[in-house]
């Protein structure tokens, strides 16, 4: 088996999941002191490339977040916790889940903030899309969140249908 074999041998979902941890400071907030959307949508992007990376050893894009709820308003000083997994992979491309929490250590408090669905496809460095090894779920959370991946699949495609008939009238 050559280094090329052993690169596409299916992976366990574990190998991929990724932590990530941002202090919140008063440049990534509006004049009312919470964190501003766009930069926790900045930090949702790197969390979710990090578990793509890691499955898929190569470069990928972001094709498409789904929607995103901010659930809880997160302020100067809390700690923001990102954990990045890869749900399912498809030929090219795959789909991460990203999860993030906010802590205030000095409150000892900690709430869900938002929850996301990123498509990453892996690209070489000429941007030509490259296979990628399937991933494995183990536990029943991860073929939970398998078997959604599936299902969210259809919709993004059939969406993106619709908006692509759209931009043709
Ligand atoms: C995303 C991108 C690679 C898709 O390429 P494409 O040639 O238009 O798409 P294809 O129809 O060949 O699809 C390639 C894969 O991407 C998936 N895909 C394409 N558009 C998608 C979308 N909007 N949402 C989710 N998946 C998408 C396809 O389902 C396919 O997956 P599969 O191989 O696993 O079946 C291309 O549009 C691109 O490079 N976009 C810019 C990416 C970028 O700059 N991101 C931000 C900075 S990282």
């Amino acid at each position: 088996m050559d280094d090329s074999d052993h690169a596409f041998l299916p992976r366990p979902v574990r190998d991929s999941q990724s932590d990530m941890a941002e202090i919140v400071l008063p440049n990534d907030t509006n004049p009312l002191g919470t964190l501003l959307g766009g930069r926790l949508m900045h930090w949702i992007d790197l969390a979710g490339a990090l578990a793509a990376h890691r499955h898929s050893r190569h470069y990928v894009v972001t094709a498409s977040i789904d929607h995103l709820d901010f659930l809880f308003p997160v302020r100067v000083g809390d700690l923001v916790i990102l954990r990045s997994s890869v749900n399912r992979v498809f030929h090219t491309s795959m789909e991460v889940g990203v999860k993030v929490w906010v802590e205030n250590y000095i409150a000892d408090t900690c709430h869900h903030v938002s929850s996301a669905y990123l498509t990453f496809v892996a690209v070489d460095r000429n941007g030509k899309h490259l296979s990628l090894p399937a991933v494995i779920p183990e536990s029943d959370e991860e073929r939970r969140r398998y078997e959604d991946a599936g299902r969210r699949r259809e919709i993004r495609r059939s969406e993106l249908e619709r908006r692509r008939r759209n931009q043709l009238r």
